[in-house]
């Protein structure tokens, strides 16, 4: 049977899969790699430790795997980090990521000068601190040499696939994310090229996520013990997370616990949220999506219990927790890189508020879990304020492994939670996207029906959902109380 590669590019590393054409996981491992953060609220990583990690991961993959029968490669991607190639394909400087938010003057500039009406229209959406087309204006601004010597710029996975193959390329649903791209009809924004001082000869090609970009590169293939093996396009890590859940087509949810949080809801046709508060961008599968993106998620749990409780042992940590559903008086403020959806503020902070004498270590680790579930319901409140009819919700990441979690999510969405057989979502979407590109299915959707399955729903009760619902009540006034004073 044909095997295809998935390779998630994330924040804390790059997790590589190895997919038999029906869905079933024959090799996996992880690489990590350090973020720096060499200012407050910023965040930065050098590209050449993604495909140093690309290298390892995919040696350590295919040992003692066939590797005659691996047809095809694709990427999910850590989204909007801004990677620029001189001339010379030399990296510019660090890439600048997601979870930056150094560029708050830019931002200002793009949603209050050129006005966020005119962004919409362009591109479906307003500026965000952590998305590229900022992050150009704040390198023009602050570092006009490097400027100057901008031959391309691209996306992490992007710079992962230019290495592999040599094609400069990109695809639709990445391409959302740097607020260049008019996602209405899935190409690059004249507009925005203007007012980013850039040219086209700059942009990478673009892509649906499952097209063929190029051929692995024959020395990289010899190395690895490979032949003929393509290349495709890939996806943003939700997008692709989407796609690896089978959250495609019309009305679908997923729900990713990673370093960010996300909710993410599929559509067939283009629709644009009425105040912005959700990204609009084209999907994995041909369509698009409106998606919430809270910038620290599972990454609060890591903060509290690796950092402050130091320790690793969340499972630990979490039991017994359960019989306190509903009940916790202390809630968390998940902000620690400042928020994206939907406050739109690069300087909120975390805040644990309304502690007592008695106050136990695991009210607050339950504060934290839930706080994190609290600011994604603020995401479904925006999307269902846009008219989205959501049922039921898939639920992948790291943190989709805590049992504990899951239940906090259903009760708090009030919503069916589904598990899929694998949390890995975007590796596993990738890989997906590599079996449509080679032919293997003749569409995502025709994948995600054969080979994407859930091993469990967790389902809400109600009295539990009811008292979450009126702390969820409680959790909305906290921040418009605190706002400012961080
Ligand atoms: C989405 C976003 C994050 C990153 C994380 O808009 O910024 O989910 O893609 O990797």
């Amino acid at each position: 049977m044909n095997t295809y590669i998935g390779i998630d590019l994330g924040t804390s590393g790059a997790k590589f899969l190895l997919v038999a054409a029906d869905g079933t996981i024959l090799a996996e491992n992880t690489q990590t790699y350090p973020v720096s953060y060499p200012q407050s609220g910023w965040s930065e990583q050098n590209p050449e430790d993604w495909y140093a990690a690309a290298l390892r991961g995919l040696k350590e993959l295919l040992a003692g795997q066939d590797k005659s029968a691996v047809k095809g490669i694709s990427f999910g991607g850590q989204m909007h980090g801004l990677v620029a190639l001189d001339a010379q394909d030399n990296v510019i400087r660090p890439a600048i990521l997601w979870n930056d938010g150094r560029t708050e003057e830019e931002t200002k500039y793009l949603n209050e000068v050129v006005g966020k009406d005119k962004l919409s229209a362009w591109t479906g959406n307003i500026a965000f601190a952590g998305f590229t087309a900022p992050k150009l204006l704040w390198m023009k601004a602050h570092e006009p040499e490097n400027f100057k010597k901008i031959a391309k710029i691209m996306l992490p996975k992007d710079y992962l696939a230019y290495r592999l193959s040599g094609a400069f390329c990109t695809d639709l649903s990445d391409a959302g994310g740097m607020l260049l791209l008019d996602v209405a009809h899935r190409r690059w924004s004249p507009e925005m090229l203007k007012v980013t001082a850039m040219s086209e000869t700059q942009l990478p090609k673009l892509h649906e996520s499952y097209e063929v970009v190029g051929m692995l590169k024959p020395e990289i293939a010899d190395m690895l013990g490979l032949k003929d093996v393509r290349i495709i396009a890939g996806a943003g890590d939700n997008a692709a997370a989407a796609v690896g859940t089978g959250v495609v087509g019309e009305g679908g949810c997923n729900i990713s616990l990673g370093t960010s949080g996300t909710l993410f809801v599929s559509s067939a046709g283009y629709n644009e949220d009425k105040v912005n508060a959700l990204h609009s961008f084209c999907h994995a599968d041909g369509g698009w999506h409106l998606m919430g993106c809270i910038l620290s998620a599972a990454s609060c749990n890591a903060w509290w219990s690796d950092r402050i409780l130091q320790t690793q042992d969340y499972a630990k940590e979490q039991a017994g927790l359960e019989e306190e559903l509903g009940k916790n008086d202390v809630y968390f403020l998940p902000y620690l890189m400042g928020e994206r959806s939907p406050h739109n503020d690069v300087t909120a902070r975390g805040a644990f508020i309304g502690m007592r004498p008695d106050t136990t270590r695991g009210q607050m680790t339950l504060a934290v879990l839930e706080g994190v579930a609290f600011a994604l319901r603020d995401c479904l409140e925006a999307a269902k304020r846009n008219g989205a009819a959501i049922a039921r919700t898939k639920l992948c990441g790291g943190g989709a492994k805590s049992p504990l979690w899951r239940k906090i999510v259903a009760n708090v969405m009030d919503l069916p939670v589904e598990i899929p057989q694998t949390e890995q979502g975007p590796a596993f979407g990738a890989a997906m996207l590599a079996m449509v590109g080679c032919g293997e299915y003749k569409s995502v959707q025709e994948a995600a029906s054969a080979i994407v399955r859930v091993k469990e729903t967790v389902y809400p009760d109600a009295e539990t959902a009811a008292r979450y619902e009126a702390r969820y009540r409680h959790f909305t006034n906290l921040y418009p109380a605190l706002k400012g004073l961080f």
